[in-house]
């Protein structure tokens, strides 16, 4: 538990965390102190001067809070007349050459700018100069376009390629009213997080070329969730909306902060990853390349389970705690074998020291807490005299060499229950379309031990069945995540002590978890 100490805010009384700077020890109790340049993952740079606040205690009159420490019986001065003038007057000078196009910046809606125009100013503009104009659409690289007009000079940009990717591709050049952000000539962006300069921009100077233009956020939903992109398990909001006629569709992921996973930030790889859950999905169920009912195909699967010599169920590491166990407790009533070969899911060598994984899979962790055997040669064990392969979202194109999967597929009928269309799945004979992960709940183990849980986030206008459903269906015998939940807790011994349905927004780190319970 962190330290706490007293503060006065405006004379009244408040606790706050102590070794914290003024924005953050207040902001965590919900009063604002406006600030463009300071970001918590990028230190305090002082240079907008918007934070300015007045300390009783001998200080000079005014001190920016981003550089300012909170300490025991700190008198603070937020809403002074000499405060609030010199909040209207750098909100004037912000304005002087900003281009003001709010109807077509991505931005508007979520932009600091504005918001504090219409808190702190809300003044119409003296200026009677023409504006400097400076360029409006700079490719950037890494899919980053720039907007040198509506840039406020703050550096969160030019800091995070400093101190976060330390790549330093951006600076600021030039004084004045000319100064701008600027790549150098021939080098730009390149590093693979780059378009977290787009969420660190406080306005609409930096935006994603694959976002822009496409919605008004204050359309979007926002939901949060967690990444699938590989097995770190970022936190993530799901950004979807339903407009008019139209599906939910989601149109982009942002980082969620959380300290304990990812911070700020997440990969650009996984924030594309949303196209997945968009584009190129099993819309139907089919038989032999024929489209049919639902029903129909379950009935038909069910058949072939009742026919088969020797079924093996191929798990996806990309499955949810809650599906991996209904799956394995699925294959106990049917005498099936379970495999969760994915090696094609893990690239060598192309993860990082930062966030990035070579694991391209999210909840392969489950494996190993289940005992689900994951290894080719498990996988040859478990093939050998099957005559059906009944896969659960994975995709074994990407694992075995063409020959072998060309040689199994002679030997077994395929049928795939899953999400989305691939090669792999081109090639069953019965097809289940399932809900993918943002129209389901569930809960991963991350690459670092830690559980986490997400929620349902996008509703479709014909929602598929859950995984989970379509295993019931099958003869599985779980008939919600919540008895998956509860099956877990009973039989699983490190998730004993722990509720899968109150799991907390930053998760459990499964092994501490474990040494309290051994501790008690
Ligand atoms: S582009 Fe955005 S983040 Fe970068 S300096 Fe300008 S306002 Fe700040
Ligand atoms: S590091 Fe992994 S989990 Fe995080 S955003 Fe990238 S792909 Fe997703
Ligand atoms: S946030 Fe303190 S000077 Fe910018």
């Amino acid at each position: 538990m962190a330290e706490k100490v007293k503060l006065f805010v405006n004379g009244q009384e408040v606790e706050v965390e102590s070794g914290k700077n003024l924005i953050d020890a207040i902001g965590a109790i919900g009063i604002e102190i406006p600030h463009l340049c300071y970001h918590p993952a990028l230190g305090a740079d002082g240079n907008c001067r918007l934070c300015l606040v007045g300390i009783e205690d001998g200080r000079p009159p005014l001190v920016p809070a981003c550089k300012t420490r909170v300490a025991e019986g700190m008198k603070v001065q937020l809403d002074t007349g000499k405060i609030k003038k010199i909040q209207q007057d750098i909100m004037e000078f912000e304005l002087i050459n900003h281009p003001i196009d709010c109807p077509v910046c991505d931005q508007a809606g979520e932009c600091k700018l504005q918001d504090y125009y219409m808190r702190y100013d809300a003044q119409p503009s003296r200026m009677t100069v023409k504006q400097v104009l400076k360029s409006k659409k700079l490719d950037f690289g890494c899919g980053v376009v720039h907007d040198q007009e509506r840039c406020v000079l703050c550096a969160r940009c030019v800091r995070f390629t400093r101190l976060i990717t330390k790549t330093g591709e951006l600076g600021i050049v030039n004084r004045t009213d000319y100064a701008r952000v600027e790549i150098f000539p021939g080098r730009p962006l390149n590093n693979r997080y780059a378009l977290n300069v787009v969420d660190l921009c406080p306005v609409g100077a930096m935006t994603s070329q694959d976002f822009r233009f496409k919605q008004r956020v204050w359309f979007l939903t926002k939901s949060p969730s967690i990444c699938h992109g590989c097995s770190k398990g970022c936190n993530i909001f799901i950004d979807h909306n339903r407009e008019k006629y139209k599906d939910d569709i989601i149109y982009r992921f942002r980082p969620r902060h959380n300290e304990k996973v990812n911070g700020y930030f997440m990969c650009d790889d996984g924030r594309m990853t949303y196209k997945l859950e968009n584009d190129n999905r099993l819309l139907g169920a089919m038989i032999d390349k024929r489209e049919t009912g639902f029903n129909e195909a379950v009935e038909a699967v069910r058949r072939e389970l009742s026919q088969a010599a020797k079924t093996v169920i191929l798990v996806s590491p990309n499955a949810s705690l809650e599906q991996m166990y209904a799956l394995q407790q699925f294959a106990g009533t049917i005498n099936a074998q379970v495999s969760g070969f994915s090696d094609g899911y893990i690239k060598n060598g192309d993860g990082d020291d930062f966030l990035i994984q070579d694991d391209k899979s999210a909840n392969r962790a489950t494996f190993h807490l289940l005992g689900i055997d994951d290894t080719r040669a498990g996988f040859d064990t478990a093939v050998a005299g099957a005559d059906l392969l009944l896969s659960f979202d994975n995709d074994l194109s990407l694992s075995l060499p063409q020959t072998d999967l060309d040689q199994l597929l002679g030997q077994v009928k395929l049928i795939t229950v899953g999400s989305r269309q691939n090669d792999f799945v081109t090639k069953a004979s019965i097809k289940l379309p399932v809900a993918s992960f943002s129209e389901d709940s569930g809960s991963i183990i991350n690459c670092d031990g830690r559980l986490q849980r997400y929620d349902a986030a996008v509703i479709k206008n014909e929602p598929m069945p859950s995984m989970i459903a379509a295993i019931n269906m099958l003869g599985g015998g779980i008939v919600s995540h919540q008895e998956a939940r509860e099956g877990l807790q009973a039989n699983v011994p490190k998730l004993k002590d722990i509720d899968l349905d109150q799991v907390p927004g930053d998760g459990i780190a499964l092994t501490e978890n474990e040494v309290a319970h051994v501790a008690a």
